[in-house]
């Protein structure tokens, strides 16, 4: 048996094979607009497992999956076995018998990790602690839909270096950009956790306002991401003043775009002037989830396949 692709940080994907993903994405994207009927994934079906709330993933995945032919069963830690103690390494034997592709939203990377070594099928991120690589494949693609190539432009990341922060500077190593990240102290990017070879795609900055002059793209998530609501009070006070407000987006480049994964807490990360304003561009960026995933359920799937 060959062990299958799996898809647990962005680096996983090579840029030649991300490339290819976004041009299946534009193609299953305009047949998904023109109504066209299209499903290479007869009879498969993605099993997702959520040890985390959803709305995005969920529903993305699993009209993705019905969009394509195929089906998708859900799974939380609450009413399944998964939450009474099951060993990961079982759980990924059984279920990967019973399926043909896997997506998971859970706590440690290490999760996910061990799952895909005990898995006969190919197993997606759907959001850890450390890693969040299918909002990034929306996001970018979101980017060259607005904007064109990524390479070279700079984003501006303002506020926690969580999950999705660690997978934009993934990003940015493959696609060849810069990321200017400003967080409060203490909360600065740790480059081992964030999976990184180095440090030449990034810039830490103490001052937000000197991180977001000139970007191209200026984004933002929650003070307190999913399993940190402990420290919700602490956090809401050290981040106070990295909020992305109007003067924050008039520092940027005049054509910048405004990006946030959601949910969104306006008032808090995010001014409602800038979420809601001209420049922010989340309902595309949270709908070509649904595009982006089709393609890559498709690659890990069929692999490159040839289309008319
Ligand atoms: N952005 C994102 O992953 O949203 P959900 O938590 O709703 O899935
Ligand atoms: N950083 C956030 C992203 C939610 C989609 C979290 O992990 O909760």
């Amino acid at each position: 048996m060959n062990s299958p692709r799996h898809f647990l940080q962005f680096k996983d994907l090579t840029r030649a094979e991300l490339d290819y993903i976004f041009a299946r994405t534009r193609w299953i994207k305009d047949q998904f607009k023109a109504y066209q009927q299209y499903w290479p994934l007869t009879d498969r079906t993605l099993v997702m497992i959520f040890e985390k709330a959803s709305t995005r993933t969920r529903l993305s995945f699993e009209a993705g999956m019905h969009q394509l032919g195929g089906s998708a069963i859900y799974l939380n830690t609450r009413d399944s076995q998964l939450g009474r103690g099951e060993p990961v390494e079982d759980a990924a034997q059984v279920i990967s018998r019973m399926s043909d592709i896997v997506m998971i939203r859970t706590f440690e990377q290490s999760i996910i990790e061990r799952f895909a070594s005990n898995s006969r099928v190919p197993v997606i991120n759907g959001l850890t602690n450390e890693y969040h690589p299918c909002q990034i494949l929306a996001d970018i693609y979101t980017f060259i839909e607005h904007r064109g190539s990524i390479e070279g432009k700079t984003v501006a990341w303002i506020g926690d270096s969580n999950n999705v922060c660690n997978t934009w500077l993934q990003a940015a190593e493959v696609f060849n950009f810069n990321v200017h990240v400003s967080t409060p102290p203490g909360y600065e990017v740790e480059p081992e956790r964030a999976g990184l070879y180095g440090t030449d795609h990034y810039e830490e900055f103490a001052d937000p306002m000197e991180a977001a002059k000139g970007a191209d793209l200026v984004t933002t998530d929650v003070w307190t991401s999913m399993g940190f609501e402990a420290e919700n009070e602490e956090r809401r006070r050290d981040f106070a003043d990295w909020q992305v407000d109007l003067d924050m987006m008039k520092v940027a480049a005049k054509d910048a775009v405004f990006m946030h994964c959601l949910p969104a807490h306006r008032g808090e990360e995010v001014a409602a002037e800038v979420i809601d304003g001209p420049q922010s561009v989340v309902w595309d960026e949270a709908e070509n989830r649904l595009h982006t995933q089709k393609a890559l359920m498709e690659f890990l799937l069929l692999g490159h396949i040839s289309v008319e």
